[in-house]
């Protein structure tokens, strides 16, 4: 049996392609469009992942659907109803974008990828549990998925066993946590459903000292970790902003303008919200233990992104076990939903699923070809002289952009598409800043570490593959990686295996033989404001507009100092503000 899943018209777009229960392709539709978050029909990504799977469409037996259109409609609908006045603005936005495509999915589905047969559908929340539990190791596991809104759904929890899953109980909107979350991201001039992880960052250098003041006005905490927003200051229900005036007034001060200087109040503030959100998380998980009685649990949802609450949830010893979905956003709702549907209608029992190997791939001929018709001079040696080559680059302070294998699923990049450089520079962070990120220096970096060393470093006693948790650098160590060092001491780690990513593993491992520290810096190969590259140009684009030194495409390497001016002029991108 051969399923589409598909996520799209919110955020970050996908498709997922399952084969005979095996997780075959997947790809957000950004990579392709390299438009960051794009939230249009994934026609792009839909076709590579059958193209990768060598599945025509017609042999498709169905296309799942992620969430369920009419009922977000009735939603969004019945909330301008309840305050016309006010939101008859959003309206007239988005009235005609649902009437003429988002309510028509099937037909859209018929026309763009001609697909003919049923589109099934799934509630948005039922896709993140199944992308989390289908997704996990576990037989048996509780679930708990928070984001901002499906149709009415904000979060909800339940229970995954072999190939079935149950949830019991959902939130449901305006309540929300991932909405919460994201007001203040707004407030804090950051883009909403994009900048989240900037606010996490961010709250490392404040003091939660507006932490009262959100529980006591904007959001009542039950014990079960169910919240109700105060309303009245918040504006999303009927605009096309997050927060307005009363917002503005309860803390003091006027929203921050986008780019503006960040001052102490901006991280106080930053701090407050995470520390709130990590105990409605906690609360919320430590209710789902006491009703499930499993010691397990997979998290999903857009907050599930939030590593600094997994890393408190992890720590807490609640569970045995956390497992966050790594793409645990929207995207990853492609995934659950075709995985649903194939366990649904097949009864096969539930298998693992491989995330690495799913995404985009270049072959090696297709790479030459493309750098000798494009003038690149490049190193053609066995791939294990070339990563000997460029550990040492690496520890001599340069940064090398890498570009092999099946792209990563999910927001993170896991050295299939990564920039590495040396974590024990106290200056790389800058150093990176001003070369290639020109983001914010507030947002820390974080670091891929060998499986088995993981231990000698940092507080982490399992793996960690997906950089979607934050653990604490030992503290003898911390002098010694200060580049993957944050400012609280915790590190948002991926642990690497030879299985998972050979290439990288084998780089980290000769950098570690040179150095001592079997670490490198792993920050996502992209100019800020662009999605991740996806192809060997997009590489050879990034390569040459930021300060990268050497870039590794398969077992080839172009030298930034072999490049003629004229050609790497060829390759410039704009320089983008997200
Ligand atoms: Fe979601």
């Amino acid at each position: 049996m051969k399923i589409l899943g598909i996520s799209c018209f919110y955020h970050d777009a996908a498709a997922a392609l399952v084969a005979d229960g095996v997780l075959k392709a997947a790809a957000s539709e950004e990579r392709f469009t390299r438009i960051k978050h794009d939230p249009e029909f994934p026609k792009n990504a839909a076709n590579f992942c059958l193209n990768k799977a060598g599945i025509e469409v017609g042999e498709l037996d169905y296309v799942v659907f992620y969430d369920k259109p009419f009922t977000k409609f009735d939603r969004i609908f019945t909330g301008y109803m309840a305050q016309p006045i006010k939101s008859y603005k959003s309206f007239l936005l988005a009235a005609p974008i649902w009437l003429g495509r988002k309510l028509w999915t099937s037909q859209v589905i018929e026309k763009e990828l001609g697909f003919k047969k049923d589109v099934l559908y799934l509630t948005h929340h039922l896709s993140h549990a199944a992308g989390a539990f289908f997704g996990s190791p576990f037989e048996e596991a509780a679930i708990l998925t928070i984001d901002g809104v499906g149709e009415w759904a904000t979060a909800s929890y339940g229970v995954g066993k072999n190939n079935e899953i149950k949830l019991f109980k959902e939130m449901h909107y305006p309540h929300s946590l991932g909405l919460l979350y994201s007001a203040f991201t707004y407030y804090l001039g950051f883009q909403v459903n994009s900048a989240e992880y900037k606010v996490m960052g961010l709250a490392s250098y404040g003091k939660p000292e507006f932490q009262e003041l959100i529980v006591r006005k904007l959001v009542r905490v039950c014990d079960d970790g169910s919240i109700f927003l105060n309303l009245d200051y918040f504006t999303f229900q009927y605009a096309q902003t997050m927060t307005g005036k009363r917002f503005e007034q309860l803390l003091g001060r006027p929203r921050r303008e986008s780019e503006s200087q960040i001052e102490r109040f901006h991280e106080n503030v930053a701090a407050s919200i995470q520390a709130v959100t990590e105990k409605i998380v906690m609360k919320m998980a430590a209710h789902v233990r006491e009703k499930t009685q499993l010691n397990r649990i997979c998290l999903s949802g857009g907050v599930a992104l939030n590593a600094t609450a997994n890393g408190k949830l992890v720590k807490s010893g609640l569970y045995e076990d956390v497992y966050a979905q790594p793409a645990a956003g929207d995207a990853g709702g492609a995934v659950g939903a075709a995985l649903y549907a194939h366990y649904k209608i097949s009864g096969d029992n539930k298998r693992p699923q491989q995330f690495f190997g799913i995404g985009p791939s270049f072959e090696e001929s297709e790479i030459r070809d493309f750098l000798i018709s494009e003038s690149l001079p490049f190193a053609d040696k066995p791939i294990d002289v070339q990563l000997r080559f460029l550990a040492q680059k690496i520890a001599d302070g340069h940064l090398v952009g890498i570009f092999q294998g099946a792209m990563e699923f999910g927001p993170r990049a896991l050295g299939f598409r990564s920039i590495v450089a040396d974590p024990r520079d106290n200056k790389m962070k800058e150093k990176i800043n001003a070369a290639v990120k020109y983001r914010e220096p507030f947002r820390p970096f974080a670091p891929a570490v060998l499986k088995k060393k993981t231990k000698d470093f940092f507080d982490c006693n399992s793996e960690a593959p997906y950089m979607i948790v934050n653990y604490t650098v030992h503290q003898d160590k911390r002098s010694i990686i200060p580049a993957v060092t944050h400012i609280d001491n915790s590190s948002r780690i991926q642990t690497v295996s030879k299985n998972d990513n050979s290439v990288f593993y084998q780089l980290i491992e000769e950098f570690g033989k040179l150095t001592g520290v079997p670490i490198v810096l792993n920050t996502s190969f992209n100019l800020r404001g662009y999605p991740i590259v996806n192809t060997p140009r997009e590489a050879v684009e990034t390569f040459c507009t930021g300060g990268i030194d050497f870039l590794l495409l398969e077992r080839f390497i172009l030298s930034k100092t072999d490049i003629a001016k004229d050609i790497q002029s060829k390759f410039l991108l704009n320089k983008k503000v997200d």
